[in-house]
């Protein structure tokens, strides 16, 4: 049985459990009515209107991703193939949504040490992504890698941005130097089609190229070739991924608040931020889940963090994404959820079957505090600790509530991945901005270009030089 099959389909299917923001469970000082709900019909019809009629439209391009991809599918898939023959490395270069994305689907989907695995295992070339301009990382890589066994794909959907074609620049010299003709054979492109200088450049230099469509935006891109040739390329199930991410979409077709966990995670996240929980933070229990946690404080803060609304008032709104890891951030930062201010929500994830189960050693027979572990699995350790950080929070008076995946696969990655994209658009409705720009992003990308020197940012150049200069008094 597999994701072609209803009844598996069914049997994958993600659940929202939200008991733990509702008024029964955590109290009437923190917690939800039924008439909030009601009292909120019309902003969640409106949310779920807004949605539907624009999906596919402008920006949500990427609500077409699981259906419209079936001739790229194919050309990936080859493209992969060549590449697990011939090559030993993958490397990405890339920055935001061009990483962030390939970087959770690779630790979800892959063995978690996949790069130290002996090639014999691994069947797949290893993976990097390179989404920093840290001169000493970049140094590091090219310490391990053998470029003469390296595929680079560089990905940038703008095809500006600096750190991603710095990183450009400085591997196709190498590459040059190296191999001379051979080095568009080592290069990859993944940009738009119709804007920008990376297609310009690939153009130029014959490289083999995949397109970012203008409707998906860099942190809604893990579904399009940004993040479907690094996974095929390590092994993953791309058709999967797509049928998870499609079944989502079906799901998120419903109204009903009820039935659509992405409309109901968005609402619950909506009311938090009316009364002051400013912070989202998002707990996967699951090590596998842990660089989602990373994906999601991208597109949650830099699709929701606005200044002004869709009519230019000035609101300043979003949530502030923090990334947490059970059981490990128990010991961290739970004590703060749990006692320091009432300023969160905390999303937490569940998985139901590991795909590895280990047992705990017998042992210490006469220390009973010991002991007491022997006998279960490190499965069932996680998911008790796991209930009892929801019982610690809730009896604190906290607002949490859980995602559960059946199991981690191609296809529940896909559900999840789709749900937090739909919960993004459903929440930046409720709160009337535009969820799909990022302004604040390309301030800092102009201000870097102006201080590099680029043709065109001399007037931000003037005005950064004019900007008060420091003062010595401050700094000690
Ligand atoms: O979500 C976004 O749009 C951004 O985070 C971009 O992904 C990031 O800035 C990289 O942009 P680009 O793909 O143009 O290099």
């Amino acid at each position: 049985m597999g994701y072609k099959d209803a009844q598996w389909r069914k049997s994958m299917e993600l659940k929202l459990d939200y008991n733990n923001m509702m008024v029964d469970y955590i109290g009437e000082e923190q917690g939800f009515t039924a008439k909030d709900f009601a009292d909120n019909k019309k902003v969640i019809a409106s949310a779920f209107n807004t949605v539907s009629e624009n999906k596919g439209k402008g920006m949500m391009g990427w609500t077409e991703l699981p259906f419209n991809q079936k001739d790229i599918v194919a050309d990936i898939l080859a493209t992969a193939k060549d590449i697990k023959k011939k090559f030993d490395n993958f490397v990405v270069l890339g920055i935001g949504g061009s990483a962030l994305g390939p970087i959770a689907v690779f630790q979800a989907l892959c063995h978690l040490r996949h790069n130290e695995l002996p090639k014999s295992k691994r069947k797949a070339p290893k993976l990097y992504v390179e989404d920093n301009v840290d001169p000493e990382r970049m140094t590091a890589l090219l310490d391990v890698i053998d470029i003469n066994k390296t595929m680079f794909n560089v990905v940038t959907k703008s095809g500006a941005t600096s750190e991603t074609m710095s990183q450009y620049l400085i591997i196709m010299d190498i590459l040059k130097k190296k191999l001379g003709d051979k080095a568009k054979d080592h290069m990859i492109a993944t940009t738009s089609e119709s804007k920008g200088n990376l297609i310009k450049i690939a153009k130029e230099e014959g490289l083999k190229t995949f397109y970012i469509p203008d409707g998906v935006g860099g942190r809604f891109s893990e579904l399009c070739p940004v993040g479907l040739l690094p996974a095929a390329v390590v092994g993953i199930d791309i058709k999967q991924l797509l049928a998870g991410a499609a079944h989502m979409d079906k799901i998120c077709r419903s109204k009903d608040i009820k039935k659509n966990p992405a409309l109901i995670s968005a609402f619950l996240e909506y009311l938090a931020m009316q009364r002051g929980k400013n912070i989202s933070v998002m707990m996967p229990y699951a090590d596998s889940l842990k660089y989602i946690a990373d994906w999601y404080c991208q597109l949650w803060g830099e699709s929701l963090g606005k200044a002004v609304d869709n009519e230019g008032n000035y609101v300043y709104v979003g949530q502030t994404p923090v990334k947490a890891l059970g059981v490990t951030d128990q010991h961290s930062q739970v004590q703060l959820y749990r006692e320091g201010p009432f300023d969160k929500v905390i999303t937490i994830i569940a998985v139901e079957n590991f795909r590895s189960t280990v047992n705990i050693s017998k042992g210490c027979e006469n220390i009973p505090d010991v002991s007491f572990l022997c006998d279960h699995t490190m499965n069932e350790l996680i998911n008790a600790e796991r209930e009892a950080t929801e019982y610690a929070l809730t009896t604190a008076k906290r607002l949490n509530y859980t995602i559960t995946l059946p199991e981690v696969n191609a296809f529940t990655i896909g559900e999840l991945l789709y749900m937090f994209e739909m919960e993004t658009a459903y929440a930046g409705a409720m709160l009337n901005i535009n969820t799909f720009n990022q302004p604040g992003v390309e301030g800092g990308k102009n201000a870097t270009y102006a201080l590099l020197g680029r043709r065109g940012y001399e007037e931000t150049k003037k005005e950064m030089d004019n900007a008060p200069k420091k003062n010595p008094d401050y700094i000690c």
